[in-house]
């Protein structure tokens, strides 16, 4: 049995920072982890130019515990109005290493997002010739579409004409939830590919519903049916370089979940690492996941491979039931659990 695992340092594709005194308290879980990591434009105000994303990178820089190596990888907003050079000109000057298509109100902060892809249709022409990655949050959001369907409904509705109008545009879909969302993506080219976050390889729908509410399993898009899950985990253990890693990490207070309308995400950053190497381990695929952590993320995007390693022993680790965020709390993902194996 393998007791110790070592890997080139691991990148997160996708992640939630939030702003503020939030911002402060969470940025270092993800930072002691990953050395990069895409960070999601979904703020109040989103950030749809290029001084707010370099503003934002900033302030996520000074948040940071200056012993940890870590870079942030920003991401634009798009809305129905954005100006195609002002995103090319973030993108070329370093400040966006993608976009971000939000269809409005499928999610949290999103409000401001896509209402109809023709609206972005000179964004995303200037976006295929400069080879800027086009990260889709894949939902519909008309209400007569079940939530459970509504990932599947968006292939058909949506993605399927993004790639056929745009054949050359890198896209992202990103933490997929569907046998039909790992297929699409294993069969399109090769400019098209996918993140897959810890939670949907962990849990089924049911999760949230066991024996009671349970918003900490609550997130966007939502989980499906076990099939889906077992799809999914397939897909990450393929060994193909269309699939990589993205926790999608999304803290909110202890308030806002546990609430008559709480809100979706779940904080899985503090201990994402633990939880992708037990499903690798339960796969008996310990084997594929450098190359989903560490590999396929930096091959799609176009950047170096990180330098340094990360080394996980097969020790437990005791996730707390609790952690203090604003002073308030938070809930991790897999609050309470004993996981098999602990970053070194
Ligand atoms: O569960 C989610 N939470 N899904 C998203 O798409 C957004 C995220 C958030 O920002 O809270
Ligand atoms: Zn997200």
């Amino acid at each position: 049995m393998t007791q110790t695992l070592t890997i080139r340092r691991p990148d997160d594709w996708h992640i939630h920072l939030r702003d503020g005194h939030m911002l402060k308290d969470v940025v270092n879980y993800t930072a002691r982890q990953f050395a990069r990591a895409i960070v999601m434009p979904n703020l109040t105000p989103p950030v749809t130019t290029v001084a707010a994303g370099r503003a934002y990178r900033d302030r996520i820089l000074a948040a940071l515990d200056p012993t940890l190596d870590f870079t942030p990888l920003m991401t634009c907003y798009l809305t129905d109005t954005i100006d195609p050079s002002e995103v090319i000109a973030g993108h070329s000057e370093g400040v966006f290493t993608a976009c971000k298509l939000y269809p409005a109100n499928a999610t949290t902060n999103s409000s401001h997002g896509v209402t109809g892809i023709k609206n972005i249709s000179s964004v995303l022409d200037a976006m295929q010739k400069s080879g800027m990655p086009l990260l889709v949050h894949g939902e519909v959001t008309h209400k007569d579409v079940d939530i459970f369907d509504r990932e599947a409904v968006f292939i058909d509705e949506v993605m399927t004409g993004i790639i056929a109008d745009y054949p050359e545009l890198k896209v992202v879909f990103e933490h997929i939830t569907t046998q039909e969302a790992a297929e699409f993506v294993a069969e399109a080219g090769p400019n098209v590919a996918a993140t897959i976050t810890p939670h949907h390889l962990a849990f089924n729908r049911n999760a949230i519903f066991q024996g009671g509410i349970r918003p900490h399993y609550y997130c966007l898009p939502i989980a499906k049916r076990e099939k889906h899950r077992l799809a999914l985990r397939k897909a990450a253990i393929s060994g193909s370089s269309k699939f990589f890693l993205g926790t999608d990490t999304a803290p909110h207070a202890i308030g806002a979940k546990e609430s008559a309308c709480g809100c979706a995400g779940i904080f899985n950053a503090p201990y994402a690492m633990e939880s992708y190497v037990k499903t690798f381990d339960e796969e008996n695929a310990l084997d594929k996941l450098e190359g989903f952590a560490s590999e396929h993320g930096p091959q799609f995007y176009g950047l170096p491979l990180n330098e340094g390693t990360m080394t996980l022993e097969r020790r437990e680790t005791l996730v707390p039931e609790k952690l203090t965020v604003m002073e308030t709390n938070i809930i991790p993902f897999h609050a309470g659990e004993a996981l098999e194996w602990s970053v070194v």
